[in-house]
């Protein structure tokens, strides 16, 4: 099939180049001519494993271009475009400024909407634009993105318009996951409300780590362990450390919840979840200064900017959190990163032997397993605030009273 990609982001690039794996021809649009120019290329603009090498197996099969008039013969469209908040509520001008192109230069071609939005706006779109659009909602997580996509756990269509909705169907027939057919008003939410639990679930053990530290002779590690063999739980997203960051999931809470509330309908819940996620880095920074002494003056070393392991995606990144606090707190800081090497305001340091022998205290910060390996027998001090290193190689880990 010819299949339209508009935004290459995280959830569009992944889209588009799997769907080229899949035998597709993709044109894919962004306005950013920098990206363009590097895709054109042939060089990833995000890092993502195995990504680089399915882009180059493809090249051919896909065109980057800003020129929205390419779409115009294709036989299916996914907008993957931004949904940032503005003042903590959703902004949805650059989904509605796409679907308005597809309208004047791809008029009549089924389009799905793949970026997160809330409940009712396709309903907004057809106001807007009298463009139909199915809800396709992504859940791939950065780091296993192309995995994500290909073995996905459900697929989800909401739409009134049968054809329009089958074609994405046959799309997606690859994967052979589940498909849930319904309204674009529960696909809307099912995306949210998937997020929102998740986000819950991690505040949750968060909250058990802040009461173990407080326990002599707890582990949150393995009071997650005992709750994760009950089939109803899940052993999944109860790992204790600084908490949620990234591009979805402190967005999302904090859209769901302000668009709950104008419903008179207040996920409580959920709001709890994010207000338990801001106090992370605060209570873990105090934590380490009432028992090693006050940062101030003193030389951290942070391992891991990005957001989680697997990602050079820093954005609402805990690490940056964790480095902007420790610095507000008189602390200087230098950083290691297995694959960001440069970042805005950072002091990277390459070799993470220099960054731990040359500091007072050193902070794992993102969860990348490799740190284990690390040799720390230079540190002064090593905080685990992932909980990712093997029993007794930190003197302080998260969740576990000391
Ligand atoms: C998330 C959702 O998982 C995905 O389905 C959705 O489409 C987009 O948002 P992603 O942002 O890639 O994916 O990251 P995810 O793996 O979910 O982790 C989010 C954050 O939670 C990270 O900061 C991570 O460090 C943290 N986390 C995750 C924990 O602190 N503990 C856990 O047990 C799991």
């Amino acid at each position: 099939m010819k299949i339209g990609i508009v935004g290459l982001g995280y959830v569009g690039l992944v889209t588009a180049i799997v769907l080229s794996n899949e035998g597709n021809q993709t044109i894919c649009v962004d306005i950013d001519e920098n990206k363009l120019s590097k895709l054109n290329s042939g060089v990833p603009t995000l890092y993502e494993p195995g990504l680089a090498d399915m882009l180059k197996e493809n090249t051919e099969k896909m065109t980057f271009t800003k020129d929205y008039s390419l779409l115009k013969d294709c036989e299916a469209i996914f907008v993957a475009v931004p949904t940032p908040n503005k003042d903590g509520r959703i902004n949805l001008e650059y989904v509605y400024s796409a679907v308005k192109s597809l309208k004047n230069h791809a008029p009549g071609v089924p389009v799905a909407v793949k970026s997160t939005v809330i409940p009712g706006t396709a309903s907004e779109i057809y106001k807007e634009t009298g463009v139909r659009v199915v809800s396709n909602p992504e859940f791939l997580r950065e780091g296993s993105a192309i995995n994500d996509t290909v073995h996905p756990e459900r697929i989800v269509l909401g739409g009134d318009q049968a054809e329009s909705v089958s074609v994405f169907k046959k799309i997606w027939k690859f994967t052979n996951a589940p498909v849930i057919e319904t309204t674009n008003e529960n696909a809307e939410l099912i995306k949210y409300a998937s997020n929102a639990f998740l986000a819950t679930k991690i505040s949750f053990i968060n909250e058990m780590a802040n009461l173990c530290e407080r326990i002599p002779g707890c582990d949150v590690d393995i009071i997650a362990k005992g709750m994760g063999y009950d089939k109803r739980i899940a052993p999944y997203f109860l790992k204790a450390g600084l908490g949620f960051g990234g591009s979805c999931f402190p967005k999302d809470t904090q859209a769901i919840v302000s668009y709950s509330e104008s419903l008179d309908a207040k996920l409580s819940l959920v709001d709890s979840a994010i207000k338990v996620n801001e106090r992370r880095v605060g209570h873990n920074l105090d934590r380490v200064e009432s028992k090693f002494g006050k940062i101030n003056g003193k030389k951290v070393c942070v391992l891991g900017a990005a957001f989680k392991d697997n990602t050079d995606d820093i954005r609402s990144s805990k690490s940056y959190e964790i480095i902007t606090e420790s610095r507000s707190r008189g602390a200087e800081v230098v950083v290691y990163d297995p694959v960001i090497t440069e970042s805005p305001g950072l002091k990277m340091i390459e070799d993470p032997k220099k960054c731990i022998e040359e500091s007072d205290i050193v902070m794992i910060a993102t969860e990348w397993p490799s740190f284990n390996g690390l040799d720390f027998s230079s540190a002064k001090v090593v905080i685990d605030f992932r909980g990712i290193l093997d029993t007794g190689k930190a003197n302080m880990v998260v969740g576990k009273s000391e």
